[in-house]
């Protein structure tokens, strides 16, 4: 029995006469890595926003664990789904341990002033909290950072930075929109893993990315996005094989594949091999 975690029925968001997202239905089950794909400018990201109430989509709903979502952020965070950006957001005068803290807000008593303003109380649920927030930073990698500012950190810290402070807030569905963008082949190796961790914390996760191995290595289930709609979704073998997902993404080379590299020494080396064998069998002949 699969249990639906996110359910989105229907979602259209328009913008004047632009319609981002159109008509699409979509589920997250529990225990879920399910990943979003599409060319640039598909509606992923406007998808994720209408996800988390940062936009009202113009038509459609929006529930998770079977109750339909009020379109307001903090809301939405409370209900148990976080989020990561595509463009980093982190309070970055901030330590590393103060961003997770104030992902901490929404699931302690004291509101987010409170936690910045360090008030009376605070004090009581400050040890608690920092102790989980401290717990996160060892879970992700960063425990050792935990007093330089977020601005200082290189990028591929900053967005695991952005991932535990998510998490501080304990969802039960986590978003992450294009978590390896700018990350070196190793930092995404590393996050990969770390994906895998955090579904095996009982964390359902929906991921947008253009890095395609990493996609089909992580994902029970893709769907493509295409101008707005819901193409293709499926294991990540029949949406490979798909033609009309090779087709949308013609001429779109996906950014920071290593795939393509390989692709291309694959070919030199084919193609060399060839060349040997030619000259071998003409020598052959020769004989
Ligand atoms: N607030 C907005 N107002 C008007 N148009 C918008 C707004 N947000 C997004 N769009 C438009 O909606 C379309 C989808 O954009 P979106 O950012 O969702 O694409 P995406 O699939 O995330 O692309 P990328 O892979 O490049 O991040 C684009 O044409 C974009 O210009
Ligand atoms: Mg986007």
């Amino acid at each position: 029995m699969t249990t639906p975690v996110l359910e989105a029925r229907d979602v259209t968001m328009r913008f004047g006469g632009l319609t981002a997202v159109r008509s699409v239905d979509f589920t997250v089950n529990a225990g879920e890595i399910v990943g979003l794909i599409g060319p640039n400018g598909a509606g992923k990201t406007t998808f994720f926003n209408c996800l988390t109430g940062l936009y009202v989509p113009t038509e459609g709903t929006v529930s998770y664990k079977g109750t339909v979502l009020p379109p307001k952020p903090h809301l939405v965070t409370q209900a148990g789904i976080a989020r990561t950006f595509q463009n980093i957001r982190l309070f970055a005068n901030m330590t590393v341990l103060e961003n997770v803290l104030v992902g901490r807000h929404t699931r302690t008593k004291e509101g987010l002033w409170s936690a910045l303003l360090r008030g009376p109380g605070f004090k009581k649920a400050e040890r608690a909290s920092e102790e989980r927030a401290m717990e996160l930073l060892e879970f992700i990698g960063l425990a050792h950072k935990r007093d330089h500012l977020a601005r200082n950190l290189p990028y591929g810290e900053q967005r695991k930075l952005e991932i535990a402070r998510a998490l501080a807030s304990e969802p039960g569905l986590l978003l992450l929109d294009e978590p390896t963008a700018g990350m070196n082949p190793q930092e995404t190796r590393a996050t990969e893993e770390l994906v895998f961790a955090i579904r095996d914390k009982g964390i359902a996760v929906l991921l947008i990315e253009h890095d395609m191995r990493f996609v089909f290595n992580l994902c029970d289930r893709v769907a493509v996005l295409v101008q707005g709609e819901k193409l293709v979704e499926g294991t990540s073998e029949v949406v490979q094989a798909d033609e009309r997902v090779i087709a949308a993404y013609l001429g779109e080379p996906f950014e920071g594949d290593p795939g393509e590299a390989e692709a291309a020494e694959v070919e030199a080396a084919e193609a060399a091999a060839e060349a040997t064998s030619t000259t071998s069998s003409t020598k052959g002949e020769a004989k």
